[in-house]
């Protein structure tokens, strides 16, 4: 590797700290693009997004492109949102370690958007508020921390080398690839993935900071995400609405009848009822349970940070609250609508009812065979004169990687390195359908190194990223970029 190494690691964590202002305008600039993926209206924002990640990626030496994805019969940009390509001049000839960078640039939608104590794509930094062990700066606006503000930490890592050595990330290998759908599901990344596989045949390891720490100033490696299978069911009763008085007591409610077969989905110890549901699914390892349970989560701070009392902590039987969250699958209805939701009172029967119904899958469980289980168990419970119908919104499989790779303990070295403190190895009960993936198709191990806080509102009004975390984050990724030029 004595090649391409140019440069050192001191240097690009010193040009960090001395461009750290600009790096965070960088990011503020890219959060001002509405990327939100679910939605057609923001289709212009998201490409808008996918080309300022591909122009920072340019500007740090990288060859960067964006590819289309989904169908590109009709029109060549394709019917999907652009991924963002991108690789160092080494990744292709050099030798020694080559990673692979996932992120996404896409985002959630914002809403509920009075819930914003500022405008949601005009990111503002705001201090602290004060709160126990909260101290500096953090920035406010959806994606903060998923995942436009940890993807920045990398990238402000590679320019770093690259303006500090004058050599593309300090001609580290690195292909680097962000989605622009994860938000919506990742429907077109596995057909990308076939087409291009070619193209990440000679990464040794992906990489990803779309995850959390065990708190603050507590940096972790993430070695497991779970699955998810994600479906809607709609009951469909009479074929119109009617008065519930004329109606009420001789004939179905689709309301009243689908709550009834959903509160069949727990027994009484919070077990899925599902037949064949937990197969595939491993026990807790003896050395999990007890390593899980010397990182001395806090429950009863952790409920409490959400409104809720000790008591609170409700789950599956048997297995404590870190280990429902990291090893143990569940079924969540996340939402329910029928009949009347307007203001006042109005009696009546709807003809239908509908209901989004999420699984969190861990081991082999398979999201298509767990959509399909669950239909199965709908229909053998249709109520009498109803009908069903079922939607599989896909999801994505487990991953859980290997911790005793060469270089997973790199990675938790620049971890350490950067943050003075010993990295935990935990799981999360998220989801990144994009490990599960590269894992089948091309034999691909993760490194999850993530940046975010548990109260950072992922996914909710007033999403933030501390700026301490982008600070750590841009580091680490500066150190890890070191212990990969250094040779391996
Ligand atoms: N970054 C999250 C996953 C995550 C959340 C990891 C919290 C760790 C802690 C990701 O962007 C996400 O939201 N994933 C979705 C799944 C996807 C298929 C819509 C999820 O977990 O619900
Ligand atoms: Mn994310
Ligand atoms: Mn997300």
């Amino acid at each position: 590797m004595a090649a391409t190494r140019s440069g050192t690691a001191e240097a690009a964590v010193s040009w960090l700290a001395e461009h750290e202002r600009e790096g965070i305008e960088r990011l503020v600039e890219w959060l001002r693009i509405p990327s939100v993926s679910t939605d057609p209206a923001y289709r212009g924002e998201v490409r808008r997004a996918a080309e300022w990640a591909a122009e920072h990626l340019r500007a740090s030496g990288l060859h960067a492109e964006l590819h289309p994805t989904g169908d590109t019969s009709a029109d060549p940009a394709g019917t999907g949102h652009p991924i963002v390509f991108a690789q160092t001049p080494s990744a292709r000839s050099g030798s020694g370690p080559h990673i692979l960078f996932y992120g996404h640039y896409d985002v959630q939608p914002a809403d509920p958007l009075e819930l914003w104590e500022s405008p949601p794509f005009e990111p503002t930094i705001r201090p602290a508020q004060g709160g126990v062990g909260e101290v500096g700066e953090r920035v406010v606006a959806r994606g903060a921390v998923d995942d436009k503000g940890q993807v920045a930490t990398f990238l402000e890592a590679v320019r770093a080398w690259s303006e500090a050595s004058g050599t593309p990330a300090g001609g580290a290998r690195i292909t680097v690839l962000l989605e622009g759908e994860e938000e919506s599901g990742s429907v077109n990344l596995e057909r990308y993935l076939e087409q291009r596989a070619e193209l990440f045949r000679g990464c040794d390891v992906c990489v990803i900071s779309d995850t959390g720490m065990l708190g603050r100033g507590r940096p972790a490696i993430t070695y497991g995400v779970r699955g998810l299978a994600y479906t809607e069911v709609v009951l469909h009763g009479p074929d119109q609405d009617l008065h519930s008085g004329m109606w009420g007591g001789k004939a179905p409610n689709p309301i009243s009848e689908l709550v009834k077969v959903l509160a069949q989905l727990w027994d009484a110890d919070r077990r899925v009822t599902i037949p064949g549901f937990y197969e595939g699914v491993p026990e807790v390892e003896p050395g999990e349970r007890s390593a899980w349970e010397a990182l001395g989560v806090d429950e009863a701070e952790a409920l409490r940070k959400i409104g809720l009392p000790p008591e609170a902590s409700v789950g599956e039987a048997g297995y404590s609250f870190t280990e429902r969250e990291w090893a143990r699958p569940t079924a969540e209805i996340n939402g329910i609508v029928g009949g009347y939701t307007g203001k006042g009172a109005k009696t009546v029967i709807p003809s239908h009812a509908s209901a989004k119904v999420s699984f969190r899958l861990v081991g082999d469980q398979d999201p298509a065979r767990i959509a399909k289980s669950f239909f199965d168990f709908c229909n053998a419970r249709t109520p009498p004169g109803c009908r069903w119908t079922f939607i599989d919104h896909g999801g994505g499989h487990a991953a859980t990687v290997a911790t005793d790779s060469p270089l997973l303990r790199k990675a938790a070295e620049a971890l350490r390195a950067a943050s003075g403190a010993e990295p935990a190895l935990i799981k999360t009960g998220g989801s990144i359908p994009v490990a599960g993936l590269l894992k089948q198709r091309l034999g691909l191990e993760t490194i999850f190194m993530g940046f975010g806080l548990d109260d950072d509102r992922v996914h909710s009004p007033n999403e933030k990223f501390e700026l301490d975390c982008f600070r750590l984050g841009a580091r680490a990724h500066a150190l890890f970029i070191g212990e990969l030029v250094g040779g391996a």
